[in-house]
C-alpha cells in the first residue's frame, strides 16, 4: 500500500471502530458482530505497529496502554465543579422554588430539567478540537486529580467528538459526567473477585471509585465502568442557552447521556417526577440516590448565583436512604441471652431511614474478622424497615492508617469472668450462670416447664426479682422469704405462700432436670438425661473430663468442652454450693427421686421418634412412674420403647430377646 493509502485506511478504521464502539457502548445497539469488530481492530493494530508514527492518542487501540504510575498529578478545573444543596420532600422543593422565584422573577415561568442523580464519581473531561486530552476527578471542586489514562479505558467515553456526523467540535470543551458501575456488572465483578479469593467491594460506588483510582490502567480497563454526562463546564465558543439543549448537544456529539432525564414545564410536574423516581429506582440497572432538579435557562441559573459550593438554581431531591456511611468510633460487646458475646458498632451519629442511628450490629466476631473491620473505619450501614441497623462493611479506600484492627477481649464485659471460645470458631461466650447480663434469662430457664417447673414463675417474675436485687444467681430463689416478696408489686400473702411452696416442691425434681436447668451451652433435655444417668450426681459430673464425656452417645466435643468449662467456672461452683446448702442436690439413687410406681426397678431404653411425645416427655413419664431410662441395650434392659425410624438398638433388643413396646403399650403397662 502507498503511504497515503495507509494513512487513509488508518483514519477510516479509527472512524469506523469509534462508531461501532459508540453504537455498542452508548446506544447499546451494535450493527456488526463482535468478531467483525475484532477483525477491524486487529487490522488497525497491525498497521499501527508497522507504522508507529501513525499512532495518535485518540486511536481506539490506545484505550489501554502504558505502565502503572506512582501518583496522580493535580489539575486546576477551568470553572468550579459545584455541588448541590439537598431537599428531602415535596414541601422542601416548593420552598426552594419560592425562594429562588423571589430572587429572579423569570423562575416562575421557567422550565426545569429533572435528571437521575447517579451515585457514582464525578469526572471532568477535557476535549481540544474534539480530541479527549485529559480527564480528572472532582477533588475539592477547584483542583482535581489527573486520571486520564484510567478514563481512556472507559468504553463509552468518546476519544474524539463528534463521534459521527459533520458537526464541528468547539476548540475547547470541558464536560462533566458521572462514572459508575451498573448493578449487574457490579454483581458479576464481585462474584469474580470472590471466586478468585480477592476482596470484594461493598457497593457499586466503591467499586467504581476503586477502579478509577487504580495506578495501573490495565486494572481499570478490566472493570465495567459506565458513564453519563450532564454538564458543559466550559466551552469555547460558548453557545448553549439551556440545560435541556446541553443534554441534546452532548448526545449529538456522541457522549453517553441518560435517557431518563426529562424536561418539566412546572413545579407540579417536577414533584410528580421526583415521586415517580423514588418508586422507579429499584428497577434501574444503576444506583441513584435522588434526582437533580435544574432550572433550564442557563442565564437564570447563572444569575441566581452560588452559595458556598452550591448553585441556587439546582437542588438534589434526595430519597430517604436506607444505606449510609459513617465512622466506626468503637466496637462494643453485648452479652447475648445465651452468653455469646456479640459485637456492635459505636457510630458517629448518622441519619438513616429517617432516624438518627448511633449503634449498629456487627453480627458476630467472624464477621468483624472476615470483613477486616477496624476501629476508626468508615463503614456502610443499613437500616431497612424495622430491622436493627447493621454494618455491611468498611470502606477500605477511606483509610488513612490510623484505623486499629479489633482484638476481642478475654473477659466478659458484663461480669469480668474469662470468656470461652468454641472449638474452631471465632465466637466467644461467657459461661457464668450469674453473669448480670444473662441472669434474667438464666433464671427464667432454671424455673421453666422443662426444668424445675415452678408454677407461676415466668419471665415477668424473673425480671422483677432480679431488678429488686433479690436474686443475683439462680440459687437465690431458695432463700427468698415472705417479707421481701411481699414488698414486690402485685404480691399479696396468698401469692407469696403459693410461690414459696412451689419453690420448695421443686427441690424434689430429679437430677436430669437440674442438669438441664444449669443451662450449660448445648445441653438440652436429651443430653441432660444421658449425663444424669451416666454420672449419677453433680459431684461426679463436675469431675468428668472431656474424654469421659465424649464417651456418652450423641455428645460431641463442643458439648463436652462446654460442660468442663462450666464446672471450671468458680462462680458456677459457688452457685452449686448454694444449691447444695439449700438442700437441692439430687442424685440418681436419691430416695426422693425414686418415685415408686409400677415401673420401679425397671430400665427402659428408647429408640426412634415417639408418636405424640418428645424424648423428654417419655423420660419424664418413665421416671415419674419409678422407672429409669437406659442409654443402651444391655441384658438388664426390661423394655425397648420404639418409635418411628428406630436405630440399631431395635436389632440388639430383638437379638437379646428384650420386650419391644410402643407408647401405647407403655401407657397400658402403667394403667
Ligand atoms: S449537577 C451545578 N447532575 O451529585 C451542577 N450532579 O452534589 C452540580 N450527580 O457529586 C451537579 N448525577 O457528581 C448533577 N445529573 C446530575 C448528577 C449529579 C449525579 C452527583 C454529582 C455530585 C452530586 C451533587
Amino acid at each position: 500500500m502507498q503511504s497515503s493509502a495507509i494513512t487513509v485506511r488508518v483514519a477510516q478504521l479509527r472512524h469506523e471502530l469509534q462508531l461501532h464502539n459508540y453504537l455498542y457502548y452508548v446506544m447499546q445497539s451494535p450493527s456488526i458482530s463482535d468478531s467483525d469488530f475484532d477483525e477491524l481492530f486487529k487490522e488497525l493494530q497491525d498497521l499501527e505497529s508497522q507504522y508507529p508514527e501513525l499512532i495518535e492518542e485518540d486511536s481506539p487501540t490506545q484505550r489501554v496502554g502504558g505502565y502503572p504510575s506512582d501518583k496522580f498529578d493535580k489539575v486546576d478545573h477551568p470553572n468550579p465543579i459545584l455541588s448541590l444543596s439537598k431537599v428531602n420532600s415535596p414541601a422542601d422543593t416548593e420552598a426552594w422554588f419560592a425562594r429562588i422565584s423571589k430572587l429572579d422573577g423569570r423562575v416562575m415561568s421557567n422550565k426545569f430539567v429533572v435528571e437521575p442523580k447517579i451515585d457514582g464519581l464525578t469526572v471532568v473531561l477535557h476535549y481540544e478540537n474534539g480530541v479527549f486530552t485529559r480527564g480528572c476527578t472532582r477533588g475539592d471542586g477547584h483542583v482535581g486529580e489527573d486520571i486520564t489514562r484510567n478514563l481512556r479505558t472507559v468504553r463509552s467515553l468518546p476519544l474524539r467528538v463528534p463521534v459521527k456526523g459533520s458537526m464541528d467540535a468547539p476548540s475547547t470543551l470541558v464536560v462533566r459526567g458521572e462514572a459508575f458501575i451498573p448493578n449487574q456488572s457490579f454483581y458479576d465483578l464481585n462474584n469474580k473477585l470472590g471466586a478468585n479469593g480477592e476482596r470484594t467491594y461493598i457497593n457499586a460506588r466503591n467499586a467504581a471509585s476503586g477502579a478509577l483510582r487504580q495506578l495501573d490502567p490495565r486494572v481499570t480497563a478490566s472493570r465495567p465502568i459506565a458513564l453519563f454526562c450532564y454538564e458543559v463546564v466550559a466551552s469555547d465558543p460558548q453557545f448553549l442557552n439551556s440545560q435541556w439543549d446541553t443534554l441534546t448537544y452532548l448526545r449529538e456529539l456522541g457522549f453517553p447521556v441518560s435517557d431518563d432525564s426529562v424536561l418539566c414545564n412546572n413545579m407540579r410536574d417536577v414533584i410528580d417526577r421526583c415521586q415517580m423516581w423514588s418508586d422507579k429506582r429499584k428497577g434501574l440497572d444503576y444506583e441513584i440516590d435522588g434526582v437533580v432538579i435544574k432550572i433550564d435557562d442557563l442565564d437564570v441559573m447563572a444569575n441566581l448565583g452560588v452559595v458556598g459550593k452550591d448553585p441556587r438554581g439546582a437542588v438534589a431531591y434526595k430519597f430517604a436512604e436506607d444505606q449510609v456511611t459513617t465512622r466506626l468510633v468503637d466496637i462494643g460487646l453485648n452479652v447475648g441471652r445465651t452468653g455469646v458475646l456479640t459485637p456492635y458498632a459505636v457510630l458517629q451519629p448518622v441519619k438513616v431511614g429517617g432516624v438518627i442511628v448511633k449503634q449498629a450490629t456487627l453480627h458476630n466476631l467472624d464477621f468483624v474478622r472476615d470483613k477486616d473491620i477496624r476501629v476508626g473505619d468508615h463503614v456502610l450501614i443499613k437500616r431497612a424497615g424495622e430491622v436493627i441497623p447493621y454494618v455491611i462493611g468498611s470502606l477500605e479506600l477511606e483509610r488513612d492508617g490510623s484505623e486499629v484492627p479489633y482484638d476481642p477481649p478475654d473477659k466478659c464485659p458484663s461480669c469480668g469472668t474469662a470468656v470461652h471460645r468454641f472449638t474452631n470458631e471465632v465466637a466467644i461466650y461467657c459461661a457464668n450462670i450469674a453473669c448480670p447480663a444473662q441472669i434474667v434469662r438464666n433464671l427464667e430457664h432454671f424455673v421453666s416447664r422443662s426444668t424445675l417447673e415452678i408454677d407461676g414463675f415466668g419471665k415477668g417474675l424473673a425480671k422483677q426479682l432480679v431488678e429488686a436485687g433479690l436474686v443475683k444467681d439462680v440459687a437465690d430463689i431458695f432463700s427468698l422469704d415472705k417479707t421481701s416478696l411481699l414488698e414486690l408489686e402485685g404480691f399479696a400473702h396468698k401469692k407469696v405462700s403459693s410461690l414459696l411452696t412451689a419453690i420448695a416442691e421443686s427441690k424434689k425434681k430429679p437430677l436430669s432436670r437440674l442438669v438441664e436447668a444449669l443451662g450449660v451451652r448445648g445441653v438440652g433435655s436429651v443430653a441432660s438425661a444421658s449425663l444424669a444417668s451416666a454420672f449419677g450426681s453433680l459431684d461426679a459430673l463436675g469431675e468428668a473430663t472431656t474424654e469421659e464425656l465424649q464417651e456418652i452417645e450423641g455428645l460431641g466435643p463442643n458439648i463436652a468442652n462446654a460442660v468442663v468449662e462450666w464446672f471450671d467456672e468458680p462462680t458456677n461452683r459457688r452457685v452449686l454450693d448454694k444449691l447444695q446448702a439449700a438442700g437441692f442436690w439430687p442424685t440418681l439413687n436419691d430416695s426422693h427421686n425414686n418415685i415408686s410406681g409400677v415401673l420401679t426397678g425397671m430400665t427402659i431404653v428408647i429408640t426412634g421418634t415417639l408418636q405424640g411425645w418428645s424424648r423428654k416427655d417419655a423420660v419424664d413419664y418413665i421416671e415419674s412412674h419409678g422407672g429409669s431410662v437406659g442409654k443402651s441395650i444391655t441384658s438388664n434392659t426390661n423394655y425397648l420403647l420404639v418409635g418411628d425410624r428406630p436405630g440399631s438398638k431395635l436389632d440388639r433388643a430383638l437379638n437379646l430377646g428384650i420386650t419391644v413396646i410402643d407408647v401405647n403399650s407403655l401407657k397400658d403397662l402403667v394403667k
